[in-house]
C-alpha cells in the first residue's frame, strides 16, 4: 500500500505473522532514472524476507530494465507488476490499471520482466477499467501464458476507486480459468473474513492491506484460526496503543524524527480506531506540532486504565 508499506510498518507486519510483504510501488521510469528518492521505497532488511517489489510503467523495455536493476542492486524474493492502480498520476502514464484498457501490451510488459529476470514475476490487477470492461479472467489466462507465477486480483474496477463491495465471485470464476497460484485481494478486514474468501473463492492466499493498519496482528490472528489454535495474540487498546508507540521508535530509527513525526499521523488514527473515550486525546496527536508533543501524548493514553 503507497504511503503505508514502508520498512517499518513491513516489518510489524512480518513480526506478526504475515507470510508476504510488498514495498511501496514504484516507478519503472522513475528507476531508470536512479532517483534517490524512488531508491529509498526499496531499502529492506533481512527480517521483511520473503519480500515483494512492485513496479509500475507502461513500456516493456523499460520495465524489463527497472526489474533487472531491482534484481541487480536489491535482491528481492519476488517482482509485482502493477495493473491495478486507478490514482490519476499512475493512469495519465497508461500504467497501472490502465493496462487493463490494453491486454496485449500487459501481456508484452509480463514477458518482458520475466525474461529480465531470474525471480519469480507476479502481477496485480483489478476487473477491469470499468463495468463495461470486466477483462480479468481473459487477461488472467493471457498473462498464465506469459511465465508469470501468481496473480493477485483486487476485484474493483479501476472506476470503483474503493466503492461498492470487492466482488469475490470474480476471485474464484479466476481461480477455476487458470492453473496459477491465485490471490485475493479485497475487503477481508477480520480473520474469519479472510476464512471466507479461503472457502468462496478457492484462492491459494489471501492479501490483506486496510486490515492491516492498526491491526498487524491479523495476519497471525488469520493462521491461529485456520490451524483451529486459540488466539494468542490481542488487538485491545492497550495493546495498540504499545505498538503505536514501538511503530513511532522504529519510524524515527528508519527515517529520523522530521519524516517519522508526518508518516505517524496516517497511522494514529488506525491505531486509535474504535477507542470510544478519547476523541481529544487522538486529535491532540494527530494534530501534534513535533515529535516530541506526539510522543507525550502517547505516553499520557499508556496512562489510561481504561481505553
Ligand atoms: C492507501 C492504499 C494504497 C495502495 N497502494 C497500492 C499499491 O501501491 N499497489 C497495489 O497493487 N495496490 C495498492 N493498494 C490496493 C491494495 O493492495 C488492495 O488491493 C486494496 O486495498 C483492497 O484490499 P483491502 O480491502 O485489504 O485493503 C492500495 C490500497 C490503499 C488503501
Amino acid at each position: 500500500m503507497a504511503g503505508y508499506t514502508n520498512q517499518a510498518f513491513r516489518q510489524i507486519c512480518k513480526e506478526n505473522g504475515a507470510g508476504l510483504v510488498c514495498t511501496e510501488f514504484v516507478s519503472s521510469d522513475g528507476l531508470t532514472r536512479s532517483s534517490e528518492k524512488t531508491y529509498d521505497y526499496l531499502r529492506f532488511s533481512d527480517l521483511e524476507r520473503p519480500i515483494s517489489m512492485q513496479i509500475f510503467g507502461d513500456n516493456p523495455v523499460v520495465m524489463a530494465e527497472a526489474a533487472n536493476l531491482i534484481q541487480n542492486e536489491f535482491h528481492p524474493d519476488l517482482i509485482d507488476i502493477n495493473a491495478g492502480c486507478s490514482v490519476p498520476k499512475v493512469i495519465k502514464k497508461n500504467a497501472g490499471a490502465a493496462l487493463l484498457k490494453n491486454p496485449s501490451l500487459l501481456e508484452k510488459i509480463a514477458r518482458a520482466v520475466v525474461e529480465a529476470v531470474s525471480v519469480p514475476v507476479t502481477v496485480k490487477m483489478r476487473s477491469g477499467w470499468n463495468r463495461q470492461s470486466i477483462v480479468a479472467v481473459d487477461v488472467a489466462q493471457r498473462l498464465e501464458q506469459t511465465g508469470i507465477q501468481a496473480i493477485t486480483i483486487h476485484p474493483r474496477t479501476a472506476s470503483d476507486g474503493f466503492r461498492n463491495p470487492a466482488d469475490w465471485s470474480l476471485i474464484a470464476e479466476i481461480k477455476k480459468s487458470i492453473k496459477l497460484p491465485v490471490i485475493g485481494s479485497g475487503d477481508v478486514c477480520t480473520p474469519a473474513g479472510a476464512l471466507r474468501m479461503f472457502a468462496e473463492t478457492g484462492c491459494e492466499a489471501v492479501m490483506i492491506g486496510r486490515g492491516a493498519l492498526g491491526n498487524p496482528w491479523i495476519f497471525r490472528q488469520v493462521s491461529e484460526l485456520l490451524d483451529n489454535k486459540p488466539p494468542s495474540v490481542t488487538d485491545s487498546p492497550p495493546a495498540r496503543v504499545q505498538l503505536c508507540k514501538r511503530h513511532l521508535q522504529m519510524e524515527i530509527q528508519y527515517r529520523g524524527e522530521k519524516v517519522a513525526h508526518k508518516e505517524m499521523k496516517k497511522f494514529y488514527r488506525w491505531y486509535l480506531r474504535g477507542f470510544g473515550n478519547v476523541s481529544e486525546i487522538r486529535e491532540k496527536l494527530v494534530r501534534s506540532s513535533s515529535i516530541n508533543e506526539a510522543c507525550a501524548v502517547l505516553e499520557e493514553l499508556s496512562q489510561i486504565q481504561k481505553l
